[in-house]
């Protein structure tokens, strides 16, 4: 009996040594999976997620949708999640706005605030312009299976309506036929849609959101074409006094690094047609890892756009588990223009910028060599200011030798990121590659911020004139810096400063 006992209580104690162990196991697999998670970045709480979808800012809110496969890290049926933000910062997640329907899933899309209430769904309805996307007309090939629809919402994008009417925008016989930008044409008192269409662009005009008349199509014969176009923006930007238009067209595959690229037109719009005699092919951000961004809408005057931090080669197999991807961080983008030719510059909001504070201060140079210490913080601002042009590079390590390097190269006047050594880096062959990016200020000093965030790297060079995005997954954080120059770093004032997150 006693034997029976002790056996029992062995076996009990076995047992919960077992739930422990597997208790840690899962623990333990958890954290991993958590590690590569940013901090100040958007990301689902689980899940796919893809482009961000209808961004628009509504009583101190800026509500952010996106492209969501909710149970599975993989992308799936497209739903269209949704997060609000006050400051750009932090992300509150909130239930699902758009399942998928009869009529297919939620693929990419816009939102708006219908002030007069065109569509008659109610005065300020939010609604959402999006593609319906039907996977079994997909098998049956007739290349209808993408569609324009509506949904509506009357509590600030809380719950939403499907329009009974679905979809307002049948297909003509475009096989990509996609991803609806809609905005109020002020001068022509119309709503304006910029759609993808497979090669170029086609605007389409309406008066109730709900009848759609073809306008013109743009960019067979420019632009680049190395994969198919879409997630397109129009934006009406101010350049002294006058105002010129913005199209943003993002695509896949065909960037200047290989895969998904966002690249931009400037020109003219005058409510039926784009124009433009500027031909040269220009990139929102020449690193792999920012796609599909488009702008807030009803912001005024101001640019807002934020991209998914991605890029469709590998997008699927990047090492995280319970969740995938992240966006980018919201950026301004505002017109330069360089010699006789314009330029979209992307800055950091004010918002993120004062998120800030002062960690390591201010290094004036004199040497070749600058080294900010063993103890970074995950995610942190580097400032480098009026450096006197030559070559450098920024390191980022850990203390198992992995390497992050961003720089310039003076001969070639590019900037470039280097992930090759950074830690996992072997699960898709295009990954490792190290990125290029033309300089296109011709300031006689180099000025930078970076933007770190545990697995993410942005770079903003020269006002934002040479932008780039990067994603890396180091086995252990990355908390070491170097700045290291091919000669002495001579600053004209200013010099290198690290903030981080408050
Ligand atoms: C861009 C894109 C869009 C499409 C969506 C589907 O990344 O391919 O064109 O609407 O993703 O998830």
């Amino acid at each position: 009996m006693i034997r029976l006992m002790k056996y029992g209580a062995m076996m009990l104690l076995l047992s919960i040594a077992g739930t422990c162990l597997a208790q840690i196991e899962q623990q333990q697999q958890e954290d991993c999976e958590e590690k590569y998670r940013p901090i100040y970045h958007f990301t689902p709480n689980q899940g796919w997620m893809n482009d961000p979808n209808g961004m628009v800012y509504l009583n101190g809110n800026y509500h952010l949708f996106f492209q969501h496969n909710p149970d599975k890290p993989v992308w799936g049926p497209m739903h269209w999640g949704h997060a609000t933000s006050k400051d750009l910062i932090h992300w509150d997640e909130k239930k699902i706005a758009l399942y998928p329907d009869s009529l297919g899933t939620i693929f990419s899309g816009s939102a708006l605030i219908d002030k007069h209430n065109t569509a008659g769904f109610g005065k300020g309805a939010m609604v959402a312009i999006f593609t319906h996307h039907n996977h079994q007309e997909e098998d049956r090939k007739t290349g209808l299976h993408q569609n324009q629809s509506l949904a509506y919402s009357l509590d600030e994008g809380t719950t939403w309506t499907k329009y009974k009417g679905n979809p307002v925008l049948p297909n003509p016989g475009i096989w990509d036929f996609r991803d609806p930008k809609v905005m109020w044409h002020e001068l022509s008192h119309r709503w304006i849609m910029t759609l993808a269409t497979k090669d170029c662009i086609t605007f389409y005009s309406s008066k109730d959101l709900k009848s759609w008349k073809k306008e013109s199509e743009f960019g067979k014969q420019v632009g680049a074409h190395g994969g198919v176009w879409e997630c397109p923006d129009l934006i009406p930007m101010r350049y002294k006094g006058t105002t010129k238009w913005v199209l943003l067209v993002s695509i896949n595959p065909g960037g200047p690094n290989g895969g998904s690229v966002t690249q931009y037109f400037v020109g003219d719009f005058d409510g039926h047609q784009f124009r433009t005699d500027d031909t040269k092919i220009k990139w929102l951000d020449w690193g792999p890892d920012n796609y599909a961004g488009v702008t807030w809408s009803n912001l005024e005057d101001r640019h807002l756009m934020i991209g998914w931090m991605s890029n469709w080669q590998y997008a699927n197999e990047v090492p995280t588990t319970r969740w995938r991807s992240s966006s980018t961080i919201p950026r301004v983008l505002s017109l330069d223009k360089i010699g006789q030719s314009f330029y979209v510059a992307s800055t950091v909001p004010k918002e993120l910028e004062n998120a800030f504070r002062p960690f390591k201060k201010y290094h004036s140079g004199g040497t070749k060599e600058v080294s900010f210490g063993q103890h970074l913080p995950q995610a942190y601002r580097l400032d480098l200011t009026d450096l006197k042009q030559q070559s450098f590079k920024v390191i980022l390590s850990n203390d198992i030798g992995e390497e992050l390097v961003i720089g310039y190269r003076q001969d070639k006047n590019e900037y470039y990121i280097d992930r090759a050594k950074s830690g996992e880096v072997s699960f898709n062959a295009e990954f490792p590659k190290t990125a290029f990016a033309q300089r296109l200020s011709a300031n006689s000093t180099l000025s930078l911020q970076l933007y770190v965030d545990v697995s993410s790297v942005e770079l903003f060079a020269d006002g934002g004139l040479t932008a780039m995005t990067s994603l890396f997954f180091p086995k252990n954080p990355m908390t070491r810096i170097r700045i290291v120059g091919d000669k002495k770093l001579e600053f004209k004032e200013l010099g290198i400063s690290i903030f981080e997150i408050k």
